[in-house]
């Protein structure tokens, strides 16, 4: 069935942008939408040095303070911390006026967070990590998106303008997400810090790592990651276990805990008894 839009939706156009904060996904998302025509009228955020250097690279305005706000923005991305975004919403409503369309960019956070006084509130969230160094390839990265009814046909317009994979998911949906996110990427890396760490106890590299760590992620997305499971636990070897226990113990001796506790889930999970001392 085709959806309905009413003309008060239709008439939100996305062309003026006003960036708040000037931090990783402010720097991304700002140089992403001047190089595709999208106007950023101004950059504020509290940190003078930060939104000045920023500003300097979008050749826009700027300002650390919201008094100094572009009233006639057509919507304003809040790219703050996520303690911030409710307080900051609050604080706009003193500025701008009731029909304007602000935005948070938060995984975790609701599209309430943003305050009630705006009748247009969205969240549109990328799976995906802007540090400051990160390469991307946009129209490969997911974005979840949420709107208050009246935003949603200017929410869609902007994502298909920019050619982005979005998909609306309400938060329930969103959160979970951003749980399976968590593990699937946050944990994965910090267990590479601590491979690094063992790795450079005998002076070899990281990069030793790459070719198996690419082929693990590549069959677990071909085959799944039930099928692709690897590796001493999972074949429940208890000599290599406790010999790599052992191992620990010497080099990173705060790591035997989860070592212990993964080798066991693994264990558990494809049905195989065991007890590590
Ligand atoms: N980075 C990612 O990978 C990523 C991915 C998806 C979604 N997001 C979301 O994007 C949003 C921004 O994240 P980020 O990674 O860009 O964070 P960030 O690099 O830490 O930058 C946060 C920005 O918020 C400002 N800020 C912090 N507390 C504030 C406050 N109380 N009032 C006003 N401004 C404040 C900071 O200013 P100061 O410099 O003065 O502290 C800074 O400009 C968050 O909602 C986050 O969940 C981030």
């Amino acid at each position: 069935m085709p959806s309905v839009h009413t003309t008060e939706e239709s008439s939100m156009d996305i062309q003026k942008i006003v960036l708040l904060g000037s931090g990783n996904l402010a720097n991304h998302f700002g140089k992403y939408f001047i190089k595709n025509k999208i106007n950023v009228t101004q950059v504020i955020s509290r940190n003078k040095h930060t939104v000045t250097a920023l500003s300097r690279k979008l050749k826009t305005l700027c300002d650390t303070s919201i008094e100094m706000i572009d009233r006639k923005a057509d919507a304003y991305f809040l790219c703050v911390n996520d303690d911030s975004i409710k307080q900051l919403s609050v604080d706009l409503s003193g500025f701008l006026s009731s029909d304007k369309l602000l935005i948070h960019c938060s995984g975790s956070r609701s599209l309430e967070e943003i305050d009630d006084y705006f009748e247009n509130r969205a969240v549109i969230w990328p799976l995906q990590s802007f540090g400051i160094l990160s390469k991307l390839d946009w129209i490969r990265i997911p974005f979840f998106v949420e709107s208050s009814h009246g935003a949603t046909n200017a929410i869609e317009e902007f994502c298909k303008k920019l050619k982005w994979k979005y998909y609306p998911v309400d938060y329930v949906r969103r959160k979970r997400i951003h749980l399976a996110a968590v593990i699937a990427n946050n944990f994965t890396n910090f267990n590479l810090i601590v491979a690094d760490k063992i790795l450079h106890s005998i002076d070899i590299p990281l990069e030793v790592l790459k070719p198996i760590l690419n082929e693990g992620i590549e069959n677990a997305f071909l085959n799944g990651p039930e099928q692709s499971q690897t590796g001493p636990a999972k074949r429940s070897d208890q000599k290599v276990i406790q010999f790599q226990l052992k191992e620990l113990s010497g080099i990173m001796p705060e790591f035997k805990e989860i070592y212990k506790l993964y080798s066991q889930k693994i264990q558990d999970h494809y049905n195989r008894n065991s007890n590590l001392g």
